[in-house]
């Protein structure tokens, strides 16, 4: 058995590619799920390449039963859970007249179900770790949206609103047991999803993938007595 290990969702690109790298980095062995296999494929022989034990499930995190798949094989490869990243995520802009039932439904299942799910399934294999070293983690890639509503975005705020607020009560319900939780909160990031804006905010002036990873490598080093409940990221000159 691996000496520690993760599932990262929405791995393939953009802000979970760049944290299943730190944690391979950090010695942990990864499960990557993503959506379209092709893609996810390609991530996974990238950070193989570097050296680090990773694996992919493909997996369209809208349904449960696919969340268990996910789940089951990192069990079966791995058998041990020490680390959760919840980032898979997508976003539809309407407003509110036009909001399409079906792009509300996806957004509520892939951007908050799948979080509570995902809990529910990994909760025994963290509890697990968190008796062996008290500092099982789970990150929830929330969004700036989750802290100010935006127009527009309504569905996607009101999604990332709510990661804010099941972060909190998770780490009130399990942080006692050595789970801890903790919700990030980017502005503009610069990822396939924001590709629709960089007409008018440019790359390089987003926030980088590299700087959420980097908040994640943080967190792995903090003491078992230490929660980051929230980590809010924005831009020079964004207002708050
Ligand atoms: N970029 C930003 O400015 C920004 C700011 C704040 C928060 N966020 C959040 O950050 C997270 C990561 O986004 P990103 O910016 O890194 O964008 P990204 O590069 O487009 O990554 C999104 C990831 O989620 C996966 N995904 C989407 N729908 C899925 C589904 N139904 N089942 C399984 N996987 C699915 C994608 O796989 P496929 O490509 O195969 O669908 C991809 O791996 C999201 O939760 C997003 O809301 C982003």
């Amino acid at each position: 058995m691996v000496n520690r290990a993760a599932i990262v969702t929405g791995a393939s690109s953009g802000i979970g590619l760049a944290i299943a790298k730190v944690l391979g980095e950090e010695g942990f062995a990864i499960t990557m799920a993503a959506r379209r296999p092709e893609k996810l494929e390609g991530a996974v022989d990238g950070l193989a390449a570097e050296g680090l034990e990773v694996h992919g499930v493909a997996a369209s995190l809208g349904e449960e039963s696919e969340i268990q798949k996910v789940v089951s094989a990192h069990r079966e490869r791995y058998g041990r859970l020490d680390v959760l990243v919840n980032n898979a995520g997508v976003g539809f802009g309407a407003s509110v007249g036009e909001i399409q039932t079906k792009h509300l439904d996806m957004q509520l299942a892939v951007n908050l179900r799948s979080i509570v799910l995902f809990y529910r399934e990994c909760v025994p294999d963290l509890l697990t770790a968190a008796a062996e070293h008290s500092s099982a983690l789970v990150v929830n890639t929330s969004s700036i949206s989750g802290k100010f509503g935006q127009g527009w975005l309504s569905v996607y705020s009101a999604t990332k609103h709510g990661v804010v607020g099941w972060t909190e009560a998770m780490n009130k319900e399990l942080a006692p047991q050595g789970i801890k939780s903790t919700a990030l909160c980017p502005a503009f990031v610069d990822t396939p999803m924001t590709d629709f804006a960089k007409q008018h905010v440019a790359a390089e002036e987003m926030i980088q993938p590299q700087d959420i990873a980097e908040a994640v490598r943080f967190l792995l080093k903090l003491s078992p007595a230490c929660i980051v409940p929230e980590m809010m990221f924005v831009r020079p000159g964004d207002a708050l």
